[in-house]
Parts: structure tokens; sequence; C-alpha cells
């Protein structure tokens, strides 16, 4: 598959089918996550692979949106600020670039292996800290529910044109 036929691939899955993940597609994922770039190559990342009922339905409680509850597994990505990179110029901290480039990837093997995800930003990353025990340098950066889409359907994308895009 042509690189821009799997990002068209890749949309926002917001309804899942219960089905768990194979183990050998998780890994897969997870070596394409761990290929990522990062600045001066430091990888400060580190990623919560949640299945457990108990555990997944404490984590749903920090984004409350129901549809997140059909995911059979969330992915909490989070960066390690007492690694990340700090530009000495301004002392700018690169962990969150890092982590996003990590994540991307993690989406796109995901649907290449015809898994949905859907990045989750908005949700409280203080409950989410203490639910998922993290260490004080560990911040929870986004939410990624994984999982087999209950619908198939590739919505439109709808995206600025080139043209709009460039200065
Ligand atoms: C950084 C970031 C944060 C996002 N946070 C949320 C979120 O909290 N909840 C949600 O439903 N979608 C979230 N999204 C998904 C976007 O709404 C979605 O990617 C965008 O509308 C484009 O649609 P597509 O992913 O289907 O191509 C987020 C996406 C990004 C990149």
């Amino acid at each position: 598959m042509k690189l821009l036929e799997l990002i068209k691939k890749r949309y926002s899955v917001r309804n899942y089918l219960s089905k768990p993940i194979e183990s050998e597609k998780l890994n897969y994922i997870m070596e394409c996550t761990r290929m990522a770039p990062s600045a001066v190559n430091l990888q400060p990342w580190k990623f919560a692979i949640v299945t457990d009922e108990k555990l997944l339905t404490a984590l749903q409680s920090v984004y409350p949106k129901d549809w997140i509850k059909s995911a059979p597994c969330i992915i909490v990505a989070c960066v390690d600020h007492d690694i990340s990179w700090h530009r000495k110029a301004d002392n700018k901290d690169h962990g969150d670039i890092d982590v996003a480039i990590a994540v991307e990837h993690l989406c796109l093997a995901a649907a290449e292996q015809d898994l949905g995800t859907c990045w989750v930003c908005n949700f409280d990353a203080k409950a989410c800290h203490q639910i998922m025990q993290l260490a004080p340098q560990l911040e929870p950066v986004v939410l990624i529910p994984i999982g087999y889409p209950a619908d198939n359907t590739i919505p439109e994308k709808k995206r600025k044109s080139i043209k709009e895009i460039t200065l």
C-alpha cells in the first residue's frame, strides 16, 4: 500500500468492536512506534497498553465520552520530562513533539493492520496520572483507544488545500 493510501485509510474511530487485538498485531504496531525519530534520539516516551477490565474502566473516567468505553484497549502515551531534549537557546521541551511523532507511527501502523485509533488529548491528565500510578517525571500526553472499528466506512477527509497551507 502506498503511504498516501495508508494516510487516507487512518481516521478517527469512535466506535469499536469488543474483539481483542491479536498480540502479533500489537507487537508490530509497537515496533513501528519505537522506530520513530526523536530529538537527539533520546526516545523520551513510555506507553502503557491497558486491556485489564478494571484499569480500563478507571481510565475511561478521565474522558467523559461514552464512545471510548467501546475500545478493548487504550494506550496511554507519556513523555518522560527527565529524558526529553530541551533546546539550549530557550529551554523549549521537545518531548511532546517526539511523542506525537511516535503516536502517529502507532496510528498509521494500526490502520495498516485494519485497526482503528483516535487521538484523545481532551482528557483529565491529572486523574490519568493518578489512576495509572505514573512516576512524577512522566506526563500522559495522549490516550489512544485502539481496536477493530465497528463500522468500516472511511469518512471523507476534510482538509485545507496545499495552496491554503503554503506561505
Ligand atoms: C492532538 C490531537 C488531539 C485530539 N483530541 C481529540 C479528543 O480529545 N477527542 C476526539 O474525539 N478527537 C480528538 N482528536 C481527533 C481529531 O478531531 C481528528 O483527528 C480530526 O478531526 C481529523 O479527523 P480524522 O482523524 O478522522 O482524519 C485529536 C486529534 C489530535 C491530532
